[in-house]
């Protein structure tokens, strides 16, 4: 048997949260939601596209989130000051529990990807920065059908170009509509649940498996097979 896992890369390997930081320099105590918004900004705008098949790639999904998040806080950042931001963006830090995760399924039989809305070579230079790319057999991108998640069709691509057995394949995300839309074409979904506060979509679609922590990754893969 055949297991194949595809990590999400935004939120589930790498912490976009690393950009508040400087976020504060400018913005004190407006850091923390500056960032969330961002963030929730950059998903918004990807469904939207999707939606209305007006697919352009995520970093400009990333950078429009960017002007409408000064827009909302009535913080004029400089083309400076954006572009310093955004290059934090492209070389965001991987969590510490992904990376000894990794180390350690690295050692199994399992097939490792990232499969990310970011295209290739963002994604190659973000999994290089980040030093965590030589985990992955390769990076599936959305990119190459030009639309995004959730749409059914980016997991049928994984699935098609992984040439994973579908009931084995595995999405690993921490995002809940990742998660969704991974179940919903027959896959199965581990959602790593980084905090308390993030709340799982009330679709009736449940994650195959929650953990809180990548750490658990592995013995939880194991497990549910030798049960
Ligand atoms: C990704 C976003 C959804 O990496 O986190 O695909």
């Amino acid at each position: 048997m055949k297991i194949t896992l595809a990590f999400d890369v935004y939120g589930t390997l790498l912490d976009t949260n690393g950009v508040v930081t400087a976020l504060e320099k400018l913005i004190g105590n407006q850091a923390q939601a500056f960032s969330q918004t961002w963030r929730d900004k950059q998903l918004e705008y990807s469904f939207r596209r999707g939606l209305m098949r007006r697919y352009d790639v995520f970093p400009v999904c990333i950078s429009d989130a960017l002007d409408y998040s000064c827009l909302f806080y009535k913080t004029p950042f400089t083309d400076d000051e954006k572009n310093k931001l955004l290059h934090i963006y492209s070389t965001l830090p991987a969590f510490d529990d992904a990376v000894t995760s990794l180390q350690k399924l690295k050692k199994s039989d399992n097939h490792l990807y990232a499969f990310s809305n970011g295209p290739i070579v963002t994604i190659e230079k973000l999994l290089t920065t980040a030093n965590i790319r030589g985990y992955f057999l390769d990076i599936i991108s959305v990119d190459s059908i030009k639309t995004f998640k959730p749409s059914p069709d980016v997991y049928k691509h994984f699935v098609s170009t992984s040439n994973a057995e579908k009931e084995n394949a595995w999405l690993i995300s921490s995002n809940p509509f990742d998660v969704i839309g991974a179940i919903s074409t027959g896959m199965k979904a581990v959602w790593v649940q980084r905090s308390k506060e993030v709340v799982f979509d009330p679709w009736g679609i449940e994650p195959t498996i929650t953990i809180n922590t990548l750490l658990q990754l592995k013995e939880i893969i194991s497990s549910y097979y030798n049960e």
